[in-house]
């Protein structure tokens, strides 16, 4: 059954006060709960309660016996304030599914988000019902955690309301790295990551990436830490990144491990992002929450922009922007152009777990980067300040949000809010013309029908842009223009014809049509002032060369790669430079070559891929080394952005290299590597060599590693030549280490086909799809979280031959055979339309 946003209505009766008391066992734990209640409007009271064997039920002490339907109590005719007690038992040691109360490792933890707290007990499961809670853990285990303050041991206090998807309970033997912090209003806090004994050498980072985060909140957005702990606490076994519940975050201990031997700097660089996402939430998400899960990018695009932005200042905000929009493009476009596609903000979901999307989470961010720019920086603040201010405590909308920065900035913000009920990636078209001493830009956009949504309206598009005379000096600083129409003209008095600079720090999640030639990006390329937009063109002169070599077999140019090895040898910052000679990935070029109408061919974008990386390094030959030691980072390791640009830089050095020797110079950088990034950049150069030996020297290695052991499993599959990859991935499944239950882990290895090996998953045989499929059906049944996320590789079935659209379909078909869960279901009847 699906819900919708329309249908929203309050509940009749609400809770105020929660009190639970926990008696753990893994097979039989007891939960009862008393629930404060208190009448709001007439109707019944229903409450969500899923997989619980109920015990008892008690309404102001007297025991009653209720109306149970399904997954729903109903109680009628309840007084207007009463007190509801219930006794279940549930058995975590059960729960595969990873949601509600669970064991990892021997240890007890939960995730509520969305819709796990009715696997805990009787209750509003809804995050609209918002109440303090008092919980009490009894169990022989050590270290028992719950939210807010610990009064007495293992019993927990939480002043601040919060709804049901807040709650955490962790307890095991646990071992604490410890700190303390004094916020801005001079609250000591005690600070703990809780790990496994064994791991506590790998937490500093984490600790630090959460100092850093809590006082970068107080002085950027003024908003201070309100409990007098906080807690971390890592599990193995976790179907998301982390979960920001109020004072005790939960997070994949691949997100708070981290040591030089064992993490990469993508690792560290993940820790810092998500520790300071989970921790921002505690304003953004838990003081001030969602009315509704339609509302999810509420908190998530605010949580997201506020982590990127929080990124930029630790790191270089260049480097920063111009992965973000990767990562944008990669997931949320492809996602945007096939039949997921939804709103930022959707109208009706089945299972609320399949929206914890692209769309959602980074689309959303750049939706408020977009508001930021519109109504500019101090605007912006204030708008901030008067959404903490008045809507603190509260569960809230999009119009609440939004209503802020009319009232704080005068904005009107009627067609900027088409971003979020319109879905689609805005295509905009630029022309620029120049004659009798003006520049004139002729912009149209279009919004592509998505589903459920043939016509769109225009959309308020932010457009920054420059302008560049022929021989690279800026004529014009950024300025900003708003399109609000479906065509517009902007046009500026120019003596000299100039180079136009579009789109500056990607202004406007759009795909970007402009008419400008070679000539013109490679002034950009060379003299941009923009980082981004001078990433951008050289992008886009590797992208059309790739692109017509995919379709064409077209012959790379000198010119290309001339400015290719002028961009290696510069001294512009060396993970400026990783950056710009990373060529387009496999699916970018796919999903480009098919909206300029051409069939791609997976084969033959690899080999594409390929054929650049050999004719770069070719180019290059004679200053791969010399460019290599002139990045080296000796001394200890360090993960500070700069030391990480120069062994990105160094990492795509080698990979290139590795085209010239067969990978001798990876083998030897492997044996010299002492910190995880080289050794990881020389593994799977090793393996992209065909190196026999690469595989098991590692494993031996690092075999009791598991978070060292899910790069293994993943950079086999990932890196193993396309006609091979399925066949790598079916052995390794078969592996004694392979745990399907493990989320990590089988991530590590479908994943590594899925997104590390597309030309391998799009096997012409159709082995990839089925591989797949069978897997993701043997996962719905023990984890239909994970299976219905993973399931969202097939949606880019539109987009290839009819040969492998059928074999997708039938794909897509098994899996709807035998889908045991809603989720799945829900994911895969949307793909098949
Ligand atoms: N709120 C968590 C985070 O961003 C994600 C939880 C997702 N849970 C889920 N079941 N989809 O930061
Ligand atoms: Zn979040």
């Amino acid at each position: 059954t699906k819900t919708y946003l329309e249908d929203y209505a309050p509940p009749p009766v609400t809770v105020s006060h929660v009190a639970l008391r926990f008696r753990l066992a893994p097979d039989a734990t007891r939960v009862t709960a008393r629930l404060t209640c208190e009448r709001r409007g007439p109707g019944d009271m229903v409450l969500d309660g899923e997989a619980l064997k109920t015990l008892r039920v008690a309404l102001d002490g007297a025991k009653i016996t209720p109306e149970i339907d399904g997954d729903r109590m109903i109680l009628r005719e309840t007084p207007d304030a009463f007190t509801l007690e219930t006794e279940v038992e549930i058995a975590p040691e059960d729960n595969t599914e990873l949601s509600g109360l669970y064991m990892s490792n021997g240890m007890y933890c939960t995730q509520c988000e969305a819709e796990g707290f009715r696997r805990i007990t009787w209750m509003l499961d809804r995050p609209d019902v918002m109440a303090t809670y008092e919980v009490e853990i009894e169990s022989d285990l050590p270290v028992r955690l719950s939210n807010g303050d610990e009064v007495a041991p293992g019993h927990w206090r939480d002043p601040w309301p919060k709804p049901t998807y807040l709650f955490a309970l962790v307890a095991g033997e646990l071992v604490a790295t410890s700190d303390r912090f004094v916020t801005s209003e001079g609250r000591d806090v005690a600070l703990n990551v809780w790990v496994r004994p064994g791991d506590e050498g790998r937490t500093a980072y984490a600790m630090d990436a959460l100092k850093r985060s809590m006082r970068w909140d107080e002085h950027v957005y003024g908003r201070a830490y309100d409990l007098s702990v906080f807690n971390i606490v890592a599990v193995d076994d976790f179907n998301m990144g982390a979960m920001e519940n109020k004072g005790l975050n939960i997070f994949n201990s691949r997100y708070v491990l981290a040591s030089p031997e064992t993490a990469t700097d993508a690792d560290y660089a993940n820790i810092e992002r998500i520790v300071a996402h989970e921790y921002f939430h505690n304003w953004t998400g838990n003081r001030i929450t969602c009315r509704d899960w339609f509302q999810l990018c509420l908190k998530e695009g605010l949580t997201v922009f506020r982590d990127q932005q929080f990124m930029q200042d630790m790191r270089s905000e260049a480097v920063q922007r111009i992965g973000d929009v990767m990562t944008l493009r990669a997931r949320q476009f492809r996602e945007d152009a096939g039949p997921l596609a939804h709103p930022v903000r959707p109208e009706s979901f089945v299972a609320i777990d399949n929206f914890y999307t692209a769309t959602v989470y980074e689309k959303g961010a750049e939706v408020i980067g977009m508001l930021r720019r519109i109504v500019g920086a101090e605007g912006y603040a204030a708008g901030c300040a008067l959404y903490f201010e008045r809507h603190d405590g509260e569960a809230c909308t999009i119009e609440d949000w939004l209503a802020c920065f009319e009232e704080a900035c005068g904005a009107d913000l009627g067609q900027f809010k088409l971003w979020y009920s319109q879905a689609g990636t805005p295509r905009l078209r630029a022309r620029s013309e120049w004659a009798d001493g003006i520049w004139r830009l002729h912009l149209s956009q279009s919004v592509p029908p998505t589903p459920g949504q043939e016509n769109k309206a225009p959309m308020t598009i932010p457009l920054a842009f420059g302008l560049l005379a022929a021989d690279g000096r800026e004529l014009l600083p950024t300025r900003l223009h708003v399109m609000t129409g479906a065509d517009d003209v902007v046009e500026i008095p120019r003596p000299e014809r100039p180079v136009p600079s579009l789109l500056r720090g990607f202004s406007a999640p759009v795909i970007l049509e402009d008419d400008l030639g070679d000539a013109d990006r490679l002034v950009l390329l060379a003299h941009d002032t923009d980082p981004f937009a001078r990433w951008e063109s050289g992008r886009r002169l590797s992208k059309d060369r790739l692109m017509r070599h995919a379709a064409e077999s077209t012959a790379f140019d000198a010119g290309w790669l001339d400015a290719v090895a002028a961009m290696a040898v510069s001294d512009a910052d060396p993970a400026f430079r990783a950056l710009a000679l990373a060529l387009p990935g496999e699916d970018d070029l796919a999903q480009s070559l098919h909206e300029t109408g051409v069939v791609p061919d997976p084969d033959a974008i690899h080999a594409t891929r390929e054929a650049a990386l050999a004719a770069i390094a070719g180019r290059l030959a004679d200053d791969l080394d010399g460019l290599r030691a002139s990045v080296a980072t000796p001394g200890a390791y360090a993960p500070d952005a700069e030391a990480a640009g120069k062994r990105a830089l160094a990492a795509t050095l080698l990979r290139l290299t590795t085209r010239l020797d067969g990978g001798d110079a990876a083998r030897a950088a492997y044996a010299t590597a002492d910190n995880m990034t080289d050794r990881m950049a020389a593994f799977t150069c090793r393996l992209e060599a065909g190196d026999p030996d690469a595989a098991a020297e590692f494993e031996a290695a690092w075999k009791d590693d598991r978070l060292v052991m899910d790069k293994w499993f993943m950079a086999q599959v990932a890196h193993a030549a396309p006609a091979e990859a399925v066949a790598v991935a079916e052995r390794l499944t078969g592996h004694p280490a392979f745990d399907a239950k493990n989320p990590n882990r089988f991530r590590a290895v479908l994943g590594g086909l899925i997104a590390g090996n597309p030309a391998g998953f799009h096997a012409a045989n159709g082995s990839g799809y089925r591989f797949v499929a069978d897997w993701l059906v043997r996962l719905d049944r023990s984890n239909p979280q994970t299976a219905a996320r993973m399931s969202s590789a097939f949606e880019t079935r539109a987009r290839w031959d009819a040969d492998r659209q059928a074999l997708m379909g039938e794909a897509l078909g098994t899996m709807r055979e035998g889908a045991t869960s809603r989720d799945l279901r829900e994911m895969v009847e949307r793909m098949l339309g």
